[in-house]
C-alpha cells in the first residue's frame, strides 16, 4: 500500500514509518518538523514538508501522489501548554484533521488511521476498557475527543473507513538507535528518569508513595513504541481488507509502579530519586484493557519494560555525543 503519514517526523511517527518500510509498504511523510526531525525520515520514504492546517499544502501532495490510506500524528501534545493556548491546540489538533479528511474527501482517499490517547478517559482509574465514558479534563484530551467524533460523521457521510487507536505511556526506541524520544522537556517517566540516570537532572522525583497500590507509588500502563508501530501496520492492513472501522486502545493489561520502571532502569544504570508530594488529579492505577486489539488485529505487546528504558537510554546518550 501507499501510505501518507502526516506527521511521521516525528517520536511515534517515524517509527511508524520504520515498521511500514520493513513491511514493505511505499511511505510518504508529510511533516511541518514544528517537533519533528527531519533526519528522522528513512531515505526509502518520500518527504513533503507542509502543514495539515494548510490546504494548499496537503494538495501538493494529494495531487502527485496515488495515496491508498492515511495516518495522522500531526498534534500538539503537551498537555499543561494546552490550558495555557487552547486556540492554538484547536487550530492545529482539531481544524488541521478538518482540512485533512477534506483533502481525503476530495482525493477520494477512504482509509484513515488516527492518534488518540488515554487523556480521552479523563479522570480514569483502573482499566480502561474502549466502551468506558469520555470525559477529558484538559484541552488537548478535548481536541483529540472532539476528532473522534469529526471521524465518525464524515466517515459515516462519506463512506470511509478508520481505526482510532488510544495510546497510553510509550517508551523506547528503534533497535537501530537511529530515531528515539528527542525533546528538550521530556514530560514522560522514562526519559525523565534516564536522564536523571545520565546526570543530566539532578534526580528523579517520584510523586506520592502513599496510593492504595503494591508499592504504594503510581501504576501506569507503558508500550514500547516499536510494539505501538507494528499496531499501526496491522491497523492499516486491517483497513485494507476489511470495509469497517474501529476504536482500539494499544495498551498492555499490565501495569507498572512507578518504583517498578525504576527498580528496572537500577538494573541497567544508577539512578538518583526521591520522593514529592502527590501531583494534583493522578489516579493510583492507569491500565489500558488491550482485549480488543487482540481480537480484531491479533495485536499485543511483545518487548518488556527492560526494553524500552534501555533503548530510551542508548538512544539518549547517543543523542548527547552527537550534540
Ligand atoms: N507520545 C505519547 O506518549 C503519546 C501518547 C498518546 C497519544 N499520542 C499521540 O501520538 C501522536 C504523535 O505523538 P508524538 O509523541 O510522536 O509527538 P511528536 O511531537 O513527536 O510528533 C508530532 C509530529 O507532527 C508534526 N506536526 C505537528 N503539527 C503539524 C502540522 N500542523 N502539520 C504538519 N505536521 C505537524 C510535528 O512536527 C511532529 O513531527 C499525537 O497525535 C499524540 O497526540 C502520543
Amino acid at each position: 500500500m501507499k501510505v501518507l503519514v502526516v506527521g511521521g517526523a516525528g517520536y511515534i511517527g517515524s517509527h511508524t514509518v520504520y515498521e511500514l518500510i520493513r513491511a514493505h509498504h511505499d511511505v510518504i511523510v508529510f511533516d511541518n518538523l514544528s517537533t519533528g526531525h527531519r533526519e528522522f525520515v528513512p531515505k526509502e520514504a518520500v518527504f513533503y514538508k507542509g502543514d495539515i492546517t494548510k490546504r494548499k499544502d496537503l494538495e501538493a501532495v494529494f495531487e502527485h501522489e496515488n495515496i491508498d490510506a492515511v495516518m495522522h500524528f500531526a498534534a500538539k501534545i503537551v498537555v499543561p501548554e494546552s490550558v495555557e493556548q487552547p486556540l492554538a491546540y484547536y487550530h492545529n489538533n482539531v481544524e488541521g484533521v478538518r482540512v485533512l479528511l477534506e483533502t481525503m474527501k476530495d482525493f477520494n482517499v477512504k482509509r484513515f488511521i488516527f492518534s488518540s490517547t488515554a487523556a480521552v478517559y479523563g479522570e480514569a482509574n483502573g482499566v480502561c476498557h474502549e466502551s468506558d465514558v469520555l470525559a477529558p479534563i484538559n484541552p488537548y484530551g478535548e481536541t483529540k475527543l472532539a476528532v473522534e467524533k469529526m471521524i465518525k460523521w464524515v466517515a459515516n457521510a462519506h463512506d470511509m473507513h478508520y481505526v482510532i487507536f488510544r495510546y497510553f505511556n510509550v517508551a523506547g526506541a528503534d533497535k537501530t538507535l537511529e530515531i528515539g524520544y528527542k525533546v528538550s522537556k521530556p514530560t514522560h517517566l522514562i526519559p525523565i528518569a534516564n536522564e536523571a540516570a545520565l546526570g543530566i537532572r539532578d534526580h528523579l522525583d517520584i510523586y506520592g508513595n502513599d496510593y492504595e497500590t503494591k508499592d504504594g507509588t503510581c501504576i501506569r500502563d507503558y508500550v514500547h513504541v516499536t510494539d505501538l508501530a507494528q499496531a499501526h501496520v496491522l491497523g492499516v492492513e486491517y483497513l485494507n481488507n476489511k470495509d469497517t472501522s474501529q476504536i482500539i486502545n494499544l495498551g498492555s493489561n499490565q501495569g507498572f509502579s512507578v518504583m517498578e520502571v525504576v527498580k528496572t532502569l537500577e538494573n541497567i544504570h544508577p539512578v538518583k530519586y526521591q520522593y514529592a508530594n502527590r501531583r494534583a488529579g493522578d489516579p493510583a492505577i492507569l491500565i489500558a484493557s488491550n482485549d480488543l486489539a487482540k481480537k480484531i488485529l491479533g495485536w499485543e505487546p511483545k518487548l518488556p519494560l527492560s526494553e524500552m528504558i534501555r533503548s530510551d537510554l542508548e538512544f539518549h546518550k547517543r543523542t548527547l555525543i552527537n550534540q
